[in-house]
């Protein structure tokens, strides 16, 4: 089975299962403040595990396009990848674990769909803790579908507990499925033989969220959130040893093997430079799709390290033209992936310029850089200073983990604490705080967070009316304690607009009027004006949150009941975001600290 075909057999499964097919999300969460990439497919869907009802029903499923930093270092190795699709099916408090696990096992070994022979096959459940109970349950199912008792591991909450991510949200045991790579016959359970079975799926029991306080207190809902790894099913359906021997990789792997400066002289010890040089690529073209641009803060400057560190792979086999090589992995991508993620098509031309602009810049400063150290190492006994380290980085763009890397090769270590310590003298703050986010997170859904969710939409009402319809939303990010609203507009906004648009919003509040949302078809919100960023990612059906006379959008929500639940409202700061791009930063104050959440309209 190809790639493709397994993609497709998942999404036919489970919807003859009663599954809608729902789209996958952008790559870049929109209203969350606690990750920069969407890391797994639950992520769109935290409002829905946490009750709020999701228009196209209580079973989903989907192919999520995922992007996961915390496991850089291991890219390169058979199974680990930055960028990967995850194949989904949701219960939102319908089936649970009886359902979930037979589904899974029926679409696994099943002749009709991927035909795995379970022998090859073991699995692990929740050992149990303080916070929940060991998951008999589980493991009993696995054992009634024949799973043998030798096949089923128990481990702690470390490997067998999903989410949340971030520091509260929605979580719960989990059941993992593995597929013996091990040499000879399989042998024990994950839990016995970690090194030798692989994970290929995961079904999450979300049924806690988990508090502020640290507590787990069960969720008004019991739904299960499963994700199949897709690239490593591909690799066990097509009996090779790693992800990148998949068919899909295969093309990108081709490019770099072509772009070898000596034909031949990517050896097998420098596979895995080829390999990060394909996973990265890979990701920043489909981070360019979703509108993503390198640069020194946030998204933009993951972007611009995954970009950075496939360059410098591609130098260490000798590859000097890191823009060529990039244009050549990054059109094999996109012929690869284009079929599905039809953006990569359309965006095309968008994604090989920035990606050629950014390898042109970036082997430039290369270059300067690893002359300044040369010398550097070379005046070094021990270690790098930490001042020098934020010399690279700031001067020459070096990324640390670059830098430790280098230092690395020469048996040398990197002073990181002083790095960090000239990095905050430095005041390079916004890229600190792209350094923590890198580690991801989940959204909150707080009172002050719904809140200024609530703001956010008055505020694109208001921002049409002050400068007209032509404005549209271009980006969302909401923390405990702001908004932030990025739309289109050519120029600056004066006082007298800003000013304007504060009124109109705060007029929406002092109104109190009621927020209730209506379930509908995206033609049918599109006749009844509300306002959406009309393209594929929504489903079929969409839910539109209407606010009063004032606003009308589509939106999962959640939203507060009342406008008037907002206190008052005002604007800190207007500012360029990009080309064509303003941005909005603006606080809500003086509403009650308790809220109630908006309704379906009856
Ligand atoms: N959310 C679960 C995971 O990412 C399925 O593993």
């Amino acid at each position: 089975m190809t790639t493709a075909d397994i993609r497709s057999a998942y999404l036919e499964f489970f919807r003859s299962k009663g599954h809608a097919v729902i789209p996958g999300s952008s790559l870049v969460p929109e209203n969350d403040p606690t990750v920069l990439f969407t890391t797994a497919g639950m992520h769109p869907l935290v409002p829905y595990l946490m009750g709020q009802s999701h228009p196209m029903g209580k079973r989903l499923t989907d192919v999520q396009l995922c992007i996961r930093t915390q496991d850089i270092d291991e890219v390169g190795d058979s199974s680990h990848l930055t960028c990967f699709e995850m194949l989904g099916n949701w219960s939102l408090g319908d089936y649970f674990k009886q359902g979930a696990i037979e589904m899974s096992f029926e679409f696994l070994t099943s002749k009709q769909w991927l035909g795995i022979d379970r022998n090859m096959l073991a699995v692990t459940c929740f050992e149990g803790d303080k916070d929940a109970p060991k998951d008999e349950e589980s493991a009993r199912i696995w054992e009634s579908l024949g799973m043998p008792r030798a096949r089923i591991g128990f481990l702690p909450k470390a490997k067998n507990w999903w989410g949340p991510a971030g520091k509260t949200g929605p979580c719960g045991p989990d059941t993992e499925m593995f597929y013996w790579v091990g040499a000879g016959q399989p042998k024990g359970n994950p839990a016995t033989h970690d090194k030798e079975w692989m994970e290929i799926w995961n079904d999450v029991f979300m049924q806690y969220n988990k508090g502020e306080d640290g507590t787990f207190v069960p969720l008004k809902q019991q739904n299960v959130d499963t994700g199949m790894g897709l690239e490593r099913v591909a690799a066990v359906m097509q009996g090779v040893a790693s992800v990148y021997e998949t068919d899909a990789f295969q093309p990108m792997m081709r490019a770099v093997a072509a772009s070898a400066a000596v034909p031949g002289r990517v050896e097998e010890d420098t596979i895995r430079d080829q390999r990060i040089i394909v996973d990265h690529l890979k990701a920043a073209v489909f981070m360019l799709s979703d509108g993503v641009r390198p640069s020194n803060v946030d998204q933009g400057y993951v972007l611009r390290r995954v970009i950075r560190r496939a360059i410098r792979s591609a130098k260490k086999l000798g590859m000097e033209n890191g823009s060529e090589l990039s244009g050549s992995v990054a059109s094999a991508v996109i012929s690869q992936y284009g079929g599905f993620y039809q953006k990569l098509q359309k965006e095309q031309a968008n994604i090989l310029d920035a990606l050629h602009h950014e390898a042109d810049a970036f082997a430039k400063a290369l270059m300067e850089g690893e002359k300044h150290f040369q010398k550097i190492a070379e005046r070094s006994t021990k270690h790098i200073a930490g001042i020098d380290a934020f010399h690279l980085y700031d001067t020459y763009g070096f990324p640390i983990e670059m830098t430790r890397e280098m230092a690395n090769e020469r048996s040398l270590s990197v002073d990181e604490d002083g790095f960090q310590k000239a990095f905050s003298e430095h005041q390079s703050l916004s890229r600190a705080g792209a350094e923590k986010k890198f580690a991801g997170g989940l959204a909150d859904h707080s009172a002050e967070t719904t809140k200024l969710h609530t703001a956010t939409h008055l505020l694109n009402a208001a921002l049409r009316t002050v400068l007209g319809d032509a404005v549209s939303q271009k980006g969302s990010n909401i923390t405990g304690e702001r908004l932030r609203f990025d739309f289109n507009y050519p120029e600056k906004m004066t006082p007298e607009q800003i000013k304007k648009v504060e009124e109109l919003v705060n007029a929406a509040i002092a109104a109190d009027a009621p927020v209730s949302y209506s379930v509908m078809t995206v033609d049918e919100a599109k006749t009844q004006g509300a306002i959406g960023v009309f393209d594929s990612k929504y489903g079929e059906k969409v839910k539109v949150y209407t606010m009063g006379a004032f606003s009308k959008e589509i939106c999962g929500g959640p939203h507060v009941a009342r406008t008037g639940m907002l206190g008052s409202f005002k604007i800190q700061k207007e500012e360029s975001s990009s080309a064509g791009v303003r941005r909005i930063k603006a606080v809500v104050s003086g509403g009650p600290a308790e809220i109630e959440v908006a309704a379906e309209k009856v």
